[in-house]
C-alpha cells in the first residue's frame, strides 16, 4: 500500500509533528508500504519533503526542525473527490505522484489533531489514521473535551473559559470566576498542544499575563484549578484489528528540576531531566482504573485508532482525567510509544497496526 505520511503544518507544534514524523518515517517498514513523505510548510503549503529522518530531530533548544517550503509543491488534484486522494506536482506539465492508499496525519494542534484535515480527507474519500471529525475537534478543545468527558461520568478538573471578547469587555467579571477556582490555577490556550502558551497562575497578580499569553494562541482560554499534589499519569490507547480499544500499561511523569509543570521544555528539550516511570509505580486498584478510564474516556469522544488519556493521581488516590489526545507525540522521548513498548508493542508494530486499521 502507498501511505502519505503528512507532517508538520501550521499549529504551533509544528516542530514536535516534524520529529513524530521523523520516528515514525525510519520505522515504516519499506518492505510493506510505499511511501510519500508530504510536509505542510508553517505557511500553510504543502510540499514534498525528502522524508529524511535525520533532519527532522530537536538538536536544541533553539534548533527546533521544520518543513522546508522552498521544495516542490504538491497539492491535492481536483479528481481526488472520485477516485481518491491524488498527489500532483502542480509544475508544467503536472507530474502524477500517483493514488495514495492511506494517509497519515501526523498533524498536532489546530489544522491537523482538530478535525479540519480530516474533514478535508472525508471529502477526498480517502482513508485515514486515527481519529474522525467530530472525535478530533472534541478532543483540540479542553473546554468541549471536558463537558463530553464530564457527561460520560468521568471525574474532571473545575475550569471556566475566558474569550478574547470577553477579557475586552468584563475583566471584573472573568477574574472573579477566576477566583471562584482559586489560587493557583493554569491559564491554557482552549486548542493548544505540548504546554505551549500554558502558564501557571500563582495569584491574581499573574492572571491578566497568562490570559494575555495563552490568547496570543487562541482567542478561547481555559482557566483550570490546579491539581494540588496531583501525579501526572498517562495511558495509551490502541485499538485492536477487530475495533476493540486496548490500553497500554500507565506511565508517570516525574518532573525534576525548574519546572513546575511539564513544559515544553521538560517534554522535549534532550538536556532536560524528566523522569518517566514505565510503568507508573501505582497500587493495581489505581492501575485498573485508570486503564477502565482511558477507554471510557476513548469511547466518550468516538475516539478510533489511538489515543493518549491524561490523568491526575490525586492524594488518597483519586483518579481524575486531564485530557485526551487524538494523536498523542510520537517522538524518541514521547510517552505514548513508551507506554506502548512496555506493553509489549514495540515501535514499528504499533506503526504497522495503526495503518493497518485505517486499511480496514
Ligand atoms: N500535543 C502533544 C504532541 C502530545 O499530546 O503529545
Ligand atoms: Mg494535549
Amino acid at each position: 500500500p502507498r501511505v502519505a505520511v503528512v507532517f508538520g503544518g501550521k499549529s504551533s507544534e509544528h516542530a514536535i509533528s516534524c520529529v513524530t514524523a521523523g520516528s515514525v518515517l525510519a520505522a515504516i517498514d519499506r518492505n510493506v508500504y510505499d511511501v510519500v513523505p508530504i510536509g505542510i510548510a508553517t505557511d500553510g503549503r504543502w510540499v514534498l519533503e525528502s522524508g529524511d529522518p535525520d533532519q527532522l530531530r530537536i538538536t536544541g533548544p533553539d534548533q527546533l526542525p521544520s518543513v522546508d517550503g522552498d521544495r516542490a509543491p504538491v497539492a491535492l488534484a481536483p479528481e481526488a473527490a472520485s477516485t481518491g486522494l491524488v498527489v500532483t506536482e502542480p509544475s508544467q506539465p503536472p507530474r502524477t505522484l500517483g493514488e495514495v492508499d492511506v494517509v497519515f496525519p501526523l498533524l498536532h494542534g489546530p489544522w491537523g489533531e482538530d478535525g479540519t484535515i480530516q474533514g478535508l480527507f472525508e471529502m477526498a474519500g480517502v482513508r485515514y489514521v486515527g481519529a474522525g471529525v467530530l472525535s478530533s475537534a472534541v478532543s483540540m478543545d479542553k473546554a468541549y473535551m471536558k463537558v463530553v468527558l464530564a457527561a460520560a461520568g468521568l471525574p474532571v478538573l473545575p475550569s471556566t473559559t475566558v474569550t478574547a471578547r470577553q477579557w475586552e469587555r468584563d475583566q471584573p467579571g472573568c477574574r472573579e470566576r477566576a477566583a471562584g477556582l482559586g489560587y493557583p490555577l493554569f491559564a491554557k490556550p482552549a486548542r493548544g498542544g505540548s504546554s505551549i502558551g500554558i502558564s501557571k497562575v500563582h495569584d491574581e497578580s499573574e492572571l491578566a499575563g497568562a490570559i494575555e499569553e495563552a490568547l496570543r494562541y487562541d482567542p478561547k482560554v481555559l482557566l483550570e484549578a490546579y491539581a494540588e499534589g496531583g501525579r501526572e499519569v498517562e495511558c495509551g490507547v490502541l485499538q485492536a484489528l477487530d475495533g476493540t480499544p486496548e490500553t497500554s500499561v500507565p506511565a508517570e511523569i516525574r518532573i525534576s528540576g525548574d519546572h513546575e509543570f511539564y513544559d515544553f521544555a521538560a517534554k522535549y528539550l534532550p538536556e532536560e531531566h524528566t523522569e518517566l516511570d514505565v510503568p507508573a509505580n501505582l497500587p493495581d486498584a489505581v492501575t485498573e482504573q485508570i486503564r477502565d478510564m482511558s477507554v471510557r474516556a476513548f469511547e466518550a469522544v468516538d475516539g478510533e485508532g489511538l489515543a493518549r488519556v491524561d490523568f491526575f493521581v490525586l492524594p488518597g488516590d483519586r483518579v481524575v482525567v486531564n485530557e485526551i489526545n487524538t494523536m498523542p507525540g510520537f517522538t524518541p522521548t514521547s510517552m505514548y510509544p513508551r507506554m506502548w513498548a512496555a506493553t509489549g508493542v514495540d515501535y514499528p508494530a504499533l506503526v504497522d497496526r495503526l495503518i493497518r486499521l485505517a486499511l480496514q
